[in-house]
C-alpha cells in the first residue's frame, strides 16, 4: 500500500515526531511504501479561495503542494500528525488540509486515515474538538478511520518517551 504521513510540528525531535517516526517504521516493516511530508519545513501557502481550481482543475499556487498532491491522490492511507494547538490541529496541518479543496472530488472515497496527536494537557475533553474535526473531515470526504493515537499529557519528547504511545503508533503502522 501507499502511505502518506503529513507531520506538522516545527520541532524536529518533538513528541509528534516520535509518533510519526514510529508509525512510519511500522508501516515500512509491513512492506508499505511511505512518503513523509513535514509540512512545517515545506512551503505551503493558505488557500486563496480564488476558485481557479474549480474552473481549470489546477491550483494557481506554485509551492510544495505540487509535490504532495500526487502522493495524496495515489495514497491508500493518509496519516495526519499534529501537536494540539489551542485544542485543534496545528495551523501547518490545517493549511495543507485546506489545499485539498482543489482536488476534493478526486480525493474523495477509497482512503483510510490515521490521526496521531500529542498534547500537554490530559483532561477528558483535551482532544474532543480535534477528534470531532477529524471525524467530520472523514465523513465529508468519505474516508475511513484506521486508528488514532492521542498522546495526552506529553508536553515534550522526554515525556512521550516514558509512555506506550510511540509503540501504539508503530502497531497501527504495522497493522495496515
Ligand atoms: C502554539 C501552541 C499551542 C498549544 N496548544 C495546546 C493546547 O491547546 N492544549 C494542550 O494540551 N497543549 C497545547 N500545546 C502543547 C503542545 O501540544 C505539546 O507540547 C505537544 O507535545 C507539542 O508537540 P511537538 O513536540 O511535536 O511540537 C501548545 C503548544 C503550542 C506551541
Amino acid at each position: 500500500m501507499k502511505i502518506v504521513t503529513i507531520t506538522s510540528s516545527p520541532h524536529r525531535k518533538g513528541t509528534t515526531d516520535a509518533l510519526a517516526s514510529a508509525f512510519c517504521r511500522g508501516a515500512e516493516e509491513a512492506g508499505h511504501a511511505v512518503f513523509r511530508f513535514d509540512a512545517a519545513r515545506e512551503r505551503v501557502q493558505p488557500c486563496l479561495a480564488c476558485d481557479a481550481c474549480r474552473r481549470t482543475g489546477a491550483c494557481v499556487q506554485k509551492d510544495s503542494m505540487e509535490t504532495l498532491m500526487p502522493h495524496l491522490l495515489e495514497a491508500d492511507v493518509i496519516a495526519f500528525v499534529t501537536p494540539l494547538y489551542y485544542y485543534g490541529m496545528s495551523a501547518q496541518l490545517k493549511t495543507v488540509v485546506d489545499r485539498f479543496y482543489g482536488k476534493n472530488s478526486e480525493l474523495s472515497g477509497g482512503k483510510r486515515t490515521v490521526l496521531l496527536a500529542a498534547s500537554a494537557d490530559d483532561s477528558d475533553w483535551t482532544m474532543a474538538a480535534l477528534e470531532r474535526h477529524y471525524e467530520t473531515i472523514l465523513r465529508y470526504l468519505g474516508w475511513e478511520d484506521a486508528g488514532r493515537v492521542l498522546a495526552m499529557g506529553c508536553g515534550d519528547r522526554a515525556a512521550i518517551e516514558q509512555t506506550d504511545f510511540p509503540n501504539q503508533a508503530f502497531q497501527i503502522g504495522k497493522s495496515l
